[in-house]
């Protein structure tokens, strides 16, 4: 029994060590170019809850260089890029109401993040402020708009 646990011990070791060498991407390309924020107040609590996975300025925490965990954190930030990135205002983002609605249903910052950064948990009034910002923000430079195809 003793013998049989060993060996499955080191099948998983083995195989935990082998997914370590499995490529992520893991980098911040150059800001091309940042929204043009109404307040600094409003790009502070963005930063703060959002420009982890929606910015070319990403954080890595150490847990992003571990394997599966990376896994996780790489296809959160490319996916979240995808859809809104601050730091590529020249290209299609999301537009105020999805944020609006995101942000209000408390679907972001996602869930899972929030148990690694707590700092990144907004308040009612900080959501609010937040919004507020954004959507002065967005007055004098609008997103360009997102077209969806086929998701
Ligand atoms: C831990 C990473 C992470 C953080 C932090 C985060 N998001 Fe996201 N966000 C994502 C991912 C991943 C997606 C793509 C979801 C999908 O593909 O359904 C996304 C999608 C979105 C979308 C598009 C929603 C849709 O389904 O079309 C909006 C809007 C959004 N995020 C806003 C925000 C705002 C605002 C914040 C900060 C308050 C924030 N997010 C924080 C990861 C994150």
């Amino acid at each position: 029994m003793k013998k049989r646990l060993k060996v499955i011990g080191g099948i998983l070791l083995l195989a935990l060590t082998g997914i370590q060498f499995v490529p992520v991407d893991r980098t911040n390309p150059e800001i091309e170019d940042e929204v043009d924020w109404n307040a600094s107040e409003t790009k502070e609590l963005v930063k703060r809850a959002c420009f982890d996975c929606h910015s070319n300025e990403t954080e890595w925490p150490w847990y992003s260089y571990i394997a599966p965990i990376s896994w996780r954190v790489t296809e959160h930030v490319s996916h979240g890029r995808e859809h809104l990135n601050f730091s590529e205002w020249n290209r299609p983002n999301e537009d105020l109401e999805e944020i609006k609605e995101k942000v209000e249903e408390g679907e972001m910052p996602l869930w899972d993040y929030l148990l690694m950064h707590s700092d990144a948990k907004l308040s009612d009034e900080e959501k609010a402020a937040l919004l507020r910002g954004l959507a002065k923000t967005f007055e004098s430079d609008p997103p360009i708009e997102r077209r969806v195809e086929g998701q």
